[in-house]
């Protein structure tokens, strides 16, 4: 969901062509987080100091606006900020009016991009229209903006810190957000704020930065600007101006050796994934942190004084590489993930399983075993696919741990505001770390003292940064909105953990070793069923592609992978599909079935196949000509039967290789439908607001 990138240069002689191509490049880069329009805000001439283009649809779009205007491109700037924005419309449809940065007025005296929900912004508009202020959009981000001008224009002196003043409005903001600020008043300065949506920082420089952390300065608490509550304007108590005494620690990371101005470009994103072929030394912010970038110096503040927060924001070094985020020889980034999974299920069990010893441990969880063998419930709690991968994998907790296991979907989960005790181990698993009812859930679970896991796949994000202890799946960058390869590796890391967790039982050795053995032939059993692509989309071509209705069915471990095999044919294929409990059937999906309903069918080989069988007789003897995937050697199914043939592995592992057909049959519908595979329509990759 929408994504912010900016790009600041100082002491680096830059024409308007390039900063504008660095900006449109940034957003390429967060298009699979799902966006409707997008927008950019760069310096302008004299007599119109920012210019601003939006274009309501792709990127490509709005390059094409910017590449079409009488804008001088040639003009060069030593030092300048810019910001950018891709926005999915959450208040005010698409339109270039709605679209970000949003201005404070038409002078352009501030202006804004945003990444969140404001949910107090009508409040907001309220008191400052009273007060004669104007909008022009319907969304919650231009009050944010306004509001920068009201608390401005409030202050008789003019000597506030653009910082201080950003302080003033975010005291007033209830919601979650991700800001980037930009001011006449303040050439060439930008200011950032976060709280719940994430927001990173990328340095270049050409010398080595003295030291790889960023001081967070203290500064006094300024008032509460109390805008909501106070009737008249002469009541404003407005902040205190710049020369009040801010105690200031000079940034040591930025200090050059002989106290020189030394040239710095600063790139912010939403994710690393635009700043990683700038860059790779990064710096997250907290929330509540607020960032400000003036002269090449970052200077990192809090809202509040002293709220026990660390007093260093660390300079870390990415380890993705550009090539991981490029599509390569393939058509789409999902192809692309689906067919990274005999790699990416290593790259997940790499340095944790041992294959020769048989055992498994996993060093982000370590110096918690004790407390989480101790524990009363094991809560998985989850959205979308990563809530399928706790589904696939509850069975296997459930009997190695002898523990109750609860999943849960977190926006339900906070819906009930469900009971949790200091004794409850809370899992919390996601690909992006950013999901907001799976942040708003493990925040939720932290405040009643139980101990919280994340199990993410995006370093630096939000769960993996305040959870207490956790496990990054290590799948490298997932960029289609549909999940493949984080579903596999969420999956793999979930048994890694069933099988440490269980290590002290004796009873349960033998079933972890064939667990353990199972794992080490998953990647090339991965490859075989990936071989059968072509039969996969001659089978989507002539059955399946012009259904406007499917069931996926099975029982037992593949009630997850129909789960998982129905939401991806429903994200890309935009084709109605259900997947159903096959001890279900009787109980109502029965009366859908005739020889006109399309039913696939998952029936590998385990202690449920019995019972598998007869639910394929009951749709038979309706005339039901379902699809079966079975096992390589299972010899039970005649020549009429339509089969998709898969190895066969351990019973809880049979859920990792049964997924990669259903995977590929709705890449080759969605193809084929003409869907824009890797942005469904409607769909983010990143759902960071409730
Ligand atoms: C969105 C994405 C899904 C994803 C879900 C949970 O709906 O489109 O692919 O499964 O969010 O996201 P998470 O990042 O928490 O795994």
């Amino acid at each position: 969901m929408c994504g912010i990138f900016a790009y600041c240069s100082y002491l680096q002689e830059r024409d308007r062509k390039y900063i504008t191509d660095v900006l449109t490049q940034g957003l390429s880069r967060l298009e699979y987080r799902g966006y409707d329009s997008a927008g950019i805000g760069i310096d302008g001439d004299e007599g119109e100091p920012f210019m601003l283009f939006k274009e309501v649809g792709k990127v490509a779009q709005l390059r094409k606006l910017i590449s079409e205007s009488k804008v001088d491109m040639t003009r060069s700037f030593v030092t300048q900020t810019s910001m950018a924005h891709t926005r999915w419309a959450t208040h005010g449809q698409p339109s270039r009016g709605n679209c970000h940065p949003h201005r404070s007025d038409n002078k352009n005296e501030f202006i804004v991009v945003h990444n969140g929900i404001i949910t107090n912004y009508k409040e907001l508009k309220l008191v400052l229209e009273k007060r004669g202020y104007h909008f022009e959009t319907e969304t919650d981000t231009e009050a944010v903006a306004v509001l920068c001008k009201y608390v401005w224009d409030s202050q008789p002196t003019k000597r506030l810190t653009f910082t201080t003043l950003i302080k003033a409005v975010i005291k007033e903001l209830e919601g979650s957000f991700a800001f980037l600020f930009k001011s006449v008043h303040f050439p060439s300065e930008i200011v950032l704020a976060r709280r719940g949506s994430p927001l990173l920082i990328g340095v270049k420089t050409d010398k080595k930065l003295k030291v790889d952390f960023v001081d967070v300065e203290i500064a006094p608490d300024s008032d509460k600007l109390d805008l909501l509550n106070r009737e008249t304007a002469s009541m404003l108590s407005v902040p205190a101006a710049s020369n009040s005494n801010i105690r200031r620690t000079q940034s040591r990371a930025f200090l050059s050796d002989d106290g020189m101005p030394q040239p710095i470009e600063f790139f912010i994103a939403s994710d690393a994934s635009a700043v990683v072929e700038h860059t790779k030394r990064v710096l997250y912010l907290e929330d509540d942190d607020i960032a400000h970038i003036a002269d090449g110096e970052l200077h990192i503040h809090r809202l509040r004084k002293d709220d026990g927060m660390s007093s260093v924001r660390a300079i870390e070094t990415l380890e993705i590489e550009l090539a991981e985020i490029m599509k390569g020889q393939f058509d789409h980034f999902m192809q692309k993930e689906i067919y990274e999974q005999p790699e990416s299920v290593v790259n997940t069990m790499r340095g944790r399983v041992n294959f020769d010893t048989r055992t498994i441990n996993l060093g982000g969880l370590k110096s918690y075993l004790n407390v989480i063998r101790r524990c009363r419930r094991i809560c998985f709690i989850a959205c979308g696919t990563s809530y399928h991968s706790c589904v696939a994998t509850r069975a296997i907790f459930e009997e190695l741990t002898e523990v109750p296991i609860n999943v849960e979907l977190a926006s339900d989960f906070l819906d009930r505001r469900c009971p949790i005790f200091r004794d409850d181990v809370c899992v919390f698993v996601s690909q992006s770390g950013e999901t907001a009812d799976t942040i708003l859930s493990m925040r939720y679970c932290l405040e009643r003292g139980a101990l919280c896991l994340g199990v993410v796949n995006t370093v630096g994000s939000t769960i993996s940064r305040e959870s207490h202890c956790g496990v990054h799946i290590n799948a490298g960058p997932e960029i289609g909105v549909a999940s493949t390869k984080a579903y596999t590796s969420q999956y793999i890391a979930l048994i890694m953990m069933a099988v440490q967790f269980s290590d002290d039982r004796l009873s349960k050795q033998e079933r972890r070793r064939s667990i353990i053995d199972g794992l080490h032939d998953l990647p090339s059993q991965i490859s075989r069923v990936l071989k059968q692509d072509k039969a996969l989309q001659q089978l989507a071509r002539d059955t399946l592609a012009k259904e406007k209705s499917l069931l996926i069915m099975g029982r037992g471990y593949q009630f997850a992978t129909c789960l998982e095999g129905a939401l991806k044919i429903k994200e890309v294929a935009y084709c109605h599909c259900e997947g159903i409990l096959a001890g279900e059937l009787k109980h109502g999906p029965l009366a859908l079935i005739d020889e006109h309903l399309p039913v696939i069918l998952i029936m590998t080989q385990d202690s449920l196949y019995p019972k598998v069988q007869s639910a394929l007789q009951q749709v038979k003897a309706r005339k039901g000509q379902p699809i079966v995937i079975c096992n390589d050697d299972d010899d039970g199914f005649s020549a009429d039967d339509r089969l998709i043939r898969v190895p066969k592995t351990v019973d809880c592992l049979q859920g990792l290789v049964n997924i990669i057909p259903l995977q590929l049959l709705s890449y080759h519908l969605a193809v084929m439908n003409g869907v824009d595979v890797d942005f469904p329509r409607n769909l983010a990759k990143s759902v960071t607001t409730e």
